[in-house]
């Protein structure tokens, strides 16, 4: 069957992609490299249990994604038929969330009789930076390093071109997000706690407290060490004055989050030194810290390093970027067979 598809293959292709691996369902219809639409259904369910409950994000998966598809194919303007292909996230993710998508690609590919493409989400949030928005724009050139942080991952990852990338280093632990999200929730914020500490931090003293910096080998994190750390002090704290958590909340998220990007940002200045490559990008929900963004930008000033950072829309989960991945594999020939199974572990 694949066969006969290449020979159908069109050089401007449509595609439909979908993501499903966490808590939002989303599709998106991509021209070429431009987004023609975004839809993105977050599924506010998890906040009042403090995390993402496996369970509820498939059913509101199920639920929503026959109406986010429906929705992104009628703000592109264009008909079920002018679809190329599908690609939809394989992994890594939350199993049942993933089947979702998978099984609805499967089924819409078999429908349309169109090529389906398996995208791996955090080669996804890397190749966002070649969304194109306009004319002008500039594109991380290869080969950079791209620190992916997200709610699940985080990552130094050397990348070679559109389709070769190598993981230099991991976190050992938790991810950046969920040091975010983790420490959040011991202040009372609720659930995804990232945004909300950043915007809280806006008018908070980063000096205020001091937190230890984890020694962990070579390129690879450690954030678990951390986060006790937060627990038991503040646990001391609030022993001492019931109130010390309201009363010094901006101070607070400001100091949690000068730590986290300080550990963030000493591996990435480590992985500079020792590759010798002089482009660095960001990608992932944790790239939206607006800390993290201005502390990557001085470290670019300071080391004359080109930076790139993505568009805000494009950093947390979304199908434009599971669709970037698609556009370059369509073209590179790369389709997958219909008996493919989701990948909660997928690797880069
Ligand atoms: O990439 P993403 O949308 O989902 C995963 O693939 O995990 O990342 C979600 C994570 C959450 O932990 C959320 O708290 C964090 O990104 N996040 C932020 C910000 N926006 C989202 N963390 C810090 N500052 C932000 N502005
Ligand atoms: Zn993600």
């Amino acid at each position: 069957m694949i066969n006969q598809l290449f020979l159908q293959q069109k050089k401007m292709p449509i595609i439909l992609a979908i993501e499903s691996s966490c808590d939002e369902t989303s599709a998106a219809v991509l021209s070429d490299n431009k987004v023609l639409s975004n839809v993105i259904s977050t599924q506010e369910i998890h906040s009042e249990y403090g995390g993402v409950v496996p369970e509820l994000a498939s059913r509101e998966h199920q639920k929503n994604i026959v109406p986010v598809v429906d929705k992104a194919i009628k703000d592109a303007g264009i008909n079920r038929e002018d679809i190329d292909a599908v690609a939809f996230t394989r992994g890594p993710g939350l199993m049942g969330a993933l089947l979702v998508g998978v099984s609805f690609s499967k089924s819409f590919a078999q429908a349309l009789n169109i090529p389906l493409i398996e995208v791996n989400h955090m080669e996804a949030h890397i190749l966002a930076h070649f969304i194109k928005k306009d004319e002008n724009q500039k594109t991380p050139f290869f080969p950079f390093l791209c620190l992916t942080v997200s709610g699940g991952h985080t990552q130094i990852v050397r990348v070679d071109s559109h389709l070769k990338m190598e993981v230099l280093g991991k976190t050992l632990d938790d991810a950046a997000g969920e040091a975010f999200d983790k420490t959040g929730l011991m202040l009372g914020l609720p659930y995804p706690a990232g945004p909300k500490m950043d915007s809280t931090a806006n008018s908070g003293d980063e000096t205020k407290f001091e937190f230890p910096i984890p020694k962990v080998k070579g390129l690879d994190f450690s954030f678990s060490g951390f986060k006790t750390a937060v627990l038991y002090f503040l646990q001391k704290e609030v022993k001492a004055n019931p109130k010390f958590i309201e009363q010094n909340l901006n101070d607070l998220c400001a100091s949690i989050q000068f730590s986290i990007v300080r550990i963030l940002l000493g591996k990435l200045k480590r992985a500079v030194r020792e590759t010798k490559i002089n482009t660095i990008a960001i990608a992932g929900g944790v790239s939206a810290n607006s800390e993290l963004r201005k502390q990557l930008n001085l470290l670019g000033i300071k080391n004359r390093l080109e930076v790139f950072i993505p568009e805000r829309e494009y950093t947390t989960d979304n199908a434009a970027m599971i669709g970037i991945v698609g556009y370059f594999k369509y073209l590179n020939n790369d389709f997958c067979e219909i008996n493919i199974k989701a990948d909660p572990k997928m690797r880069i």
